[in-house]
């Protein structure tokens, strides 16, 4: 599996996560599998502004490749621009996002809104090929339409087709519409019938991916390239591993003991405070503990007391109550990966 130059061992990749695929997640899934990781969408305007949080959001380290850094705007020019800062930044892959369903701004389309305005989504397109030298790869993250309508279709195949002439490495295709934010099905049958049209381009596949099985059985159905895990990695970062054995043995490996979520858990807020400071690092990492907690054999109590968490001092509570004692954890129900709060209106942009 190759996105451009890039040869990745695994087809899996840690999806872009507002609020939560900071370099904290991305470093704790990369130790343990996960071969490829995207930022949360970074805002063209926020960036050139050098505005608050900038080096939070675009800081990477050597541990921290290969990366895609993923953009999302409404104005070409200032789309190339930010995909050179980033690459000067060394970012490997720039992926633009043309996927996130909420719009910020009245009468400019932007993330999964350029599939209403294609005149704006192809001069992005060529705006950001053209900022970068040929051997950087570019991509795309779209949805497979806005709507149900033969309308949004076609301007779905306009815009891969005009990706492809543009030599962009890979497209990625959540395979729900833009009005369907994140409920209802993903349509995997799309994402078939979209491989066997372009064979010979790399494909990653989205949607309603919440476990490794149902990473693996994405590959086996649709033949994707690449699959791309997003709420299915929120609180596990195991998942990479646990897809790879999958894809490799066919067997499943035990879920994660007590004493790898307590690492994983320490790791991460000890990463989220070096990033972010403490407080903040509380608020966000509150949310990402209540999703840990579902490998947990106590997994409700232990989600209670995540939620309380304030501060490095009570985030260790938790762990020296819930974390100390070793022992089996437990797979979760899949579906609870589903409940990630606020996505209805989630923003597609870093905090
Ligand atoms: C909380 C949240 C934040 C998201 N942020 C981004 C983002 O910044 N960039 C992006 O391309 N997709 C973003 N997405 C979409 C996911 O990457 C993914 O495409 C979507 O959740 C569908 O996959 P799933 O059903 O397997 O979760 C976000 C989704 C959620 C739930």
């Amino acid at each position: 599996m190759q996105i451009g130059p890039i040869k990745l061992p695994v087809p899996f990749c840690q999806a872009g996560l507002a609020g939560y695929s900071d370099r904290a997640m991305r470093l704790v899934a990369r130790r343990r599998g996960c071969p490829y990781a995207v930022t949360e969408s970074l805002l063209d305007i926020t960036l050139l502004h050098g505005g608050k949080g900038l080096e939070n959001s675009i800081d990477i380290n050597d541990e921290d490749h290969p990366i895609a850094g993923q953009i999302i705007g409404s104005e070409p020019d200032q789309l190339a621009r930010v995909a050179q800062i980033l690459y000067a930044h060394r970012y490997d892959v720039i992926d633009l996002n043309f996927a996130c369903p909420v719009k910020k701004i009245k009468n400019k389309a932007r993330g999964g809104h350029m599939l209403r305005d294609l005149p704006r989504a192809v001069e992005i397109l060529k705006a950001v090929r053209d900022a970068l030298p040929p051997q950087v790869p570019t991509t795309v993250s779209l949805r497979r339409g806005y709507d149900d309508s033969g309308e949004s279709t076609d301007a779905f195949f306009q815009i891969l087709e005009t990706a492809w002439s543009l030599d962009y490495a890979a497209v990625r295709v959540h395979a729900r519409t833009v009005e369907q934010k994140y409920a209802g099905p993903s349509r995997w049958p799309f994402l078939k019938d979209l491989k066997a049209r372009y064979p010979d381009q790399t494909i990653l596949g989205s949607g309603d991916v919440f476990t490794a099985e149902d990473a693996v059985r994405m590959l086996g159905d649709t033949g994707v390239d690449m699959v791309w895990i997003a709420r299915g990695a929120i609180g596990n970062p195991w998942v990479f591993k646990q897809a790879a054995a999958l894809l490799e043995s066919g067997s499943a490996l035990l879920p994660p003991s007590i004493h790898e979520q307590r690492d994983a858990l320490r790791e991460h807020f000890g990463i989220s405070m070096e990033i972010h400071g403490e407080q903040l690092a509380g608020r966000r990492m509150r949310k990402q503990g209540i999703k840990y907690a579902r490998f947990h054999p106590d997994a409700s109590q232990v989600k209670v007391d995540f939620i309380a968490v304030t501060s490095l001092r009570t985030w260790q509570q938790v762990l020296d109550k819930w974390y100390s004692h070793d022992g089996p954890g437990v797979w979760p129900d899949p579906r609870a990966a589903d409940e990630v709060n606020g996505e209805e209106n989630q923003s597609c942009e870093a905090a």
